[in-house]
């Protein structure tokens, strides 16, 4: 799905930075991408055509930087927007789903009442990296009784596997990667 000009201008604006947040490893910083009209703008435009392609009904992002590509998304394609936010963040009833960091576990919540019945829903964050947040954050999707469409994300980090740890939770919808 991902068309070779999109994707080029978009590696042109992710930034490898060496040694962050810890030696030996390479973040990828979205900032100039951000900061990027053209790219913001490309970016937004390729969200919003999957989330129409896929009849989603909402857009989900997920806590933090998911949240800034998935809002103006879910704008852009005339549809609602539904955070799924760490632990602690959201009134009212939630369900919670921990998973396992390098160290420890975090734990991420949507709220019980996110999605009216029947609701279809495209799933987006900036980096699939093990897996961990994405398969959560279905995990909780599947609980409120909301149809998975997809997951898109902006990169994909293959050398970590987290497109086979996603299998089991994507439930024959496409996991893809601009
Ligand atoms: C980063 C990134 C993804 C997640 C990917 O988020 O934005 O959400 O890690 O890693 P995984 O596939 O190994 O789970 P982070 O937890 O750093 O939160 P932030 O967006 O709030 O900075």
């Amino acid at each position: 799905s991902a068309d070779t000009a999109l994707t080029d201008l978009l590696n042109s604006r992710i930034k490898d930075v060496p040694d962050y947040p810890k030696p030996g490893v390479m973040f990828k910083d979205i900032a100039p991408l951000l900061a990027d009209a053209e790219a913001f703008g490309a970016l937004t435009r390729a969200l919003a055509d999957r989330a129409r392609e896929l009849g989603a009904t909402k857009v989900v992002g997920l806590e933090a930087r998911g949240f800034v590509l998935a809002a103006p998304a879910a704008f852009a394609a005339g549809l609602g927007f539904v955070p799924i936010r760490k632990k602690g963040k959201l009134p009212g009833e939630v369900f919670e789903q921990s998973y396992d960091l390098e160290y420890g576990s975090a734990t991420l919540e949507v709220q019980c009442d996110a999605f009216a019945p029947g609701e279809r829903v495209l799933v987006v964050d900036d980096v699939l990296a093990t897996g961990g947040t994405i398969a959560a954050s279905l995990d909780l999707v599947q609980r409120t009784g909301a149809q998975l469409v997809g997951v898109v994300v902006l990169m994909e980090l293959g050398f970590l596997d987290g497109r086979e740890r996603l299998a089991t939770h994507l439930g024959g919808a496409p996991l893809e990667t601009l």
